[in-house]
C-alpha cells in the first residue's frame, strides 16, 4: 500500500496523506506518477468498469456519461471559508471555516471505503517557473485522475520538484460514494450533497459529491482562479479567467492579446482563431486561465498554468473552431457527456447535418427527432494543449508572455457594441468590473439572464469583489509608466438584430477586429469617442470581403442612448452592492459616464 512505501520524502504531504486516508478509509492508496503507463492502466479499468467507452475512431480516446445531476459547476455549492466573512464579499457564499471543516470532515469519514484513493502531484504553469506553483490533489475518482493527467503537469517530475519540503495546495476530493462490502458501484458515483470549499486563509480546497470539471479538477477554477486570485491579491499579480493569444500582422509584428470572457462564450474559439483577413496569424498560448505578473521589463505578462483544454463541445466543429477538431482528432481525449455514432466516433449538436442514429449522452438510443439534443450543452472535451496545431512555442515560457491588449467581453443581445476602446486604465477596470453577461449551461441554473460578470470573474474571484477591483486600480497604479500597461477594449460578438439575428458572424470574422485593436495599439485606427469609449467608425472596421449589410454593421457598433439609459441603473444597483467597499474610483467613473450620457 501507498503509505508502506511512499515516492517521496516531503514530511508535511506524507502527515497529509496519511491523515486523510485515515479519515476516508480507502481499500488502496496510488501515487500518481503521470506515466503513459498509468494513463493506460487507468484508462483501461475504466472501459471495463463501464465509466468509460472507448472512442475507437479517434486514437486512445474515451468517453464518459456523468450522472444527470453531475454535469456542470455548481455555483450555488461554492464557498468560500476566509476567517472574516467581509472578505468572502457579496458575490459569493460563505461559510465560517471551522463550521465548514467540521461538516465537511463528517462527509469525508469512510467517504472512500471500497475505493482507491489516488495523490495527484500536480503544477500550475511551468516546472521551470521562479517559484513553481504545486499542488497535490487526492482524490478517489479514476476519471479525475486521468483528466489531470491532461490538464495539469502531473506526476513522478513534480513530486521530486517539491523535494522535502515545497509549499503547495491541498486539494481534497471524493465523489462522497463509499461502498460497502460486495456492493457494486455506480457507472457514475457522485453524491446528492455536494461542497467545493476554498479555504483562503489556509490555501486549501476541499470538494465533495462531484466528479464534474470544474468541481472535481481542483487545479482549474479552484486553484488557478479562486485560490490564485487570493494570492495574487497578497502578493501583486493577477489569476483570471482569461485566453492568451499570440497575433502576428502581415507585416510581421507580434502583440499578445488577452481576453476574459464567460464560460461558454467562445474564449477557446477566440484562443485559436483562424483569421479570415490575409495575412493575419493567431497562435494559442491558453483558452482558459491566465496569471498576470509585471516582468523585468516593467511589461505585464501572462501565462496558463494549464496544460489542457477543457473546452465547450457543441457548437464546435471545423467551420466554428478547425484548430480545436484538428486538437482532438490527434487523439489521446476524453469526451464527457456527447453523443456517439454508429461507426464509433463522437458527435454533438452544431457539427453540420446529424447523423440518422446516434447514443445520446445518456446512453440512450437516439435520432433527429428526438426531443432533447444529443449532447449535453455543456458536453466537454479535455485534450491536451501540445496537440494544439496552432500552439505558440512560448505556451510553456514561465515567464508568459508580454501583454499589449486585454479584451473583456460577455454575451449580449442588446446595448453593448461590438468593441470598445477604454481611455485608460481605470476606465478598463471600470468596463471590467460592469461587464454582464446572459448565463449559459456551463453552470446549473437557468440559461440566458442577463448578470453582471466582473472580469467574466464572478464565479472565480476568491475574495470579497470590491477588494479585488481595488486591486486591478492598484497593478495599474504599480505600473512604472501608464504606457507600459496593455490597452483594454470591451468586445461582444452577441448582439442581435431586433428580428434576432446575430448582427456580427463572428469566430474568424474576429480576427477584423483583433486588426482594429492592433490598429488602435499602433495609435492610427481611427475611432469615435463615444460617452462609453472609443469605438469604430464603419469605414474603420476591415469589413473587405464579408457578406454583411451596412445596417447591420452600424447597429453593431451603435452607442444607442436608450439602451444605456436602461443599462445604468443595473450598474448602480451592482456597485451599490459594495457599500463602502468599492474603490471610490469607481463610483468617479460611473458619475462621469452618466454625465457623458446626459442621465440625471
Ligand atoms: C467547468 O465548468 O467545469 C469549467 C472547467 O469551466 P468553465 O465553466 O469556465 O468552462
Ligand atoms: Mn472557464
Ligand atoms: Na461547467
Amino acid at each position: 500500500m501507498g503509505l508502506t512505501d511512499p515516492p517521496t520524502r516531503h514530511h508535511r504531504l506524507l502527515a497529509w496523506v496519511g491523515e486523510v486516508a485515515e479519515l476516508t478509509d480507502p481499500d488502496q492508496i496510488v501515487w500518481c506518477d503521470g506515466s503513459p503507463g498509468e494513463w493506460e492502466r487507468l484508462t483501461a479499468e475504466l472501459v471495463a468498469f463501464g465509466t468509460l467507452v472507448p472512442v475507437p475512431a479517434k486514437p486512445d480516446s474515451f468517453l464518459a456519461r456523468t450522472d444527470p445531476n453531475d454535469v456542470a459547476r455548481v455555483e450555488e455549492r461554492t464557498f468560500i471559508c476566509s476567517a472574516d466573512p467581509e472578505d468572502a464579499g457579496p458575490t459569493n457564499n460563505w461559510t465560517a471555516p471551522d463550521y465548514m471543516r467540521e461538516t465537511m470532515t463528517g462527509l469525508y469519514r469512510g467517504s472512500m471505503r471500497g475505493r482507491t484513493m489516488y495523490v495527484v502531484p500536480f503544477c500550475m504553469g511551468s516546472l521551470d517557473a521562479e517559484k513553481p506553483m504545486f499542488g497535490v490533489e487526492i482524490t478517489d475518482s479514476a476519471y479525475v485522475a486521468v483528466s489531470m493527467h491532461i490538464m495539469t503537469r502531473m506526476g513522478t517530475s513534480v513530486l521530486d520538484a517539491m523535494g522535502k519540503n515545497a509549499d503547495f495546495v491541498k486539494c481534497l476530493h471524493s465523489v462522497g460514494a463509499p461502498l460497502a462490502p460486495g456492493e457494486t458501484d455506480a457507472l457514475w458515483p457522485c453524491n446528492e450533497t455536494k461542497y467545493i470549499s476554498h479555504f483562503p486563509d489556509d490555501r486549501e480546497i476541499w470538494s465533495f459529491g462531484s466528479g464534474y470539471g470544474g468541481n472535481s479538477l481542483l487545479g482549474k477554477k479552484c486553484y488557478a482562479l479562486r485560490i490564485g486570485s487570493t494570492m495574487g491579491r497578497d502578493e501583486g499579480w493577477l489569476a483570471e479567467h482569461m485566453l492568451i493569444l499570440r497575433l502576428t500582422s502581415p507585416e510581421g509584428k507580434v502583440y499578445h492579446v488577452t481576453g476574459a470572457f464567460p464560460s461558454a462564450c467562445g474564449k477557446t474559439n477566440l484562443a485559436m482563431l483562424e483569421p479570415t483577413i490575409p495575412g493575419w496569424k493567431v497562435e494559442t498560448l491558453g483558452d482558459d486561465i491566465a496569471w498576470l505578473r509585471y516582468g523585468e521589463d516593467g511589461r505585464l505578462w501572462a501565462s496558463n498554468p494549464e496544460y489542457g483544454f477543457f473546452g465547450v463541445a457543441p457548437g464546435t466543429d471545423y467551420r466554428t473552431n478547425p484548430n480545436a477538431m484538428r486538437t482532438i482528432e490527434k487523439g489521446h481525449t476524453l469526451f464527457t457527456n456527447v453523443a456517439l455514432t454508429d461507426d464509433g466516433d463522437i458527435w454533438w449538436e452544431g457539427m453540420g447535418e446529424s447523423p440518422e442514429h446516434l447514443i445520446d449522452w445518456k446512453g440512450r438510443d437516439w435520432t433527429p427527432n428526438s426531443e432533447e439534443p444529443s449532447s449535453h450543452p455543456n458536453s466537454r472535451f479535455c485534450t491536451p494543449i501540445k496537440q494544439c496545431p496552432v500552439l505558440a512555442e512560448q505556451y510553456d515560457d514561465p515567464r508568459g508572455v508580454p501583454i499589449d491588449a486585454i479584451l473583456f467581453g460577455g454575451r449580449r443581445a442588446t446595448t453593448i457594441p461590438l468593441v470598445t476602446q477604454a481611455r485608460d486604465w481605470v476606465h478598463g477596470v471600470y468596463m471590467g468590473a460592469t461587464l454582464s453577461s446572459e448565463t449559459t449551461a456551463a453552470a446549473t441554473g437557468k440559461v440566458g439572464v442577463v448578470r453582471r460578470d466582473p472580469m467574466a470573474m464572478l464565479p472565480f474571484i476568491g475574495y470579497n469583489a470590491a477588494d479585488y477591483f481595488g486591486h486591478w486600480i492598484e497593478m495599474g497604479k504599480a505600473a512604472t509608466s501608464e504606457d507600459l500597461l496593455p490597452e483594454v477594449f470591451y468586445v461582444n460578438w452577441f448582439r442581435r438584430s431586433e428580428d434576432g439575428r446575430f448582427l456580427w458572424p463572428g469566430f474568424g470574422e474576429n480576427s477584423r477586429v483583433l486588426k482594429w485593436v492592433v490598429e488602435r495599439l499602433e495609435g492610427r485606427g481611427e475611432a469615435v469617442e463615444t460617452p462609453i469609449g472609443y469605438c469604430p467608425t464603419p469605414e474603420s472596421l476591415d469589413v473587405e470581403g464579408l457578406d454583411m449589410g451596412e445596417s447591420d454593421l452600424k447597429a453593431a457598433l451603435q452607442v444607442d442612448p436608450e439602451e444605456w439609459a436602461e443599462e445604468i441603473p443595473l450598474v448602480e444597483s451592482w456597485f451599490a452592492r459594495f457599500g463602502d467597499r468599492l474603490p471610490t474610483v469607481l463610483w468617479s467613473e460611473l458619475d462621469a459616464l452618466k454625465q457623458r450620457l446626459d442621465l440625471p
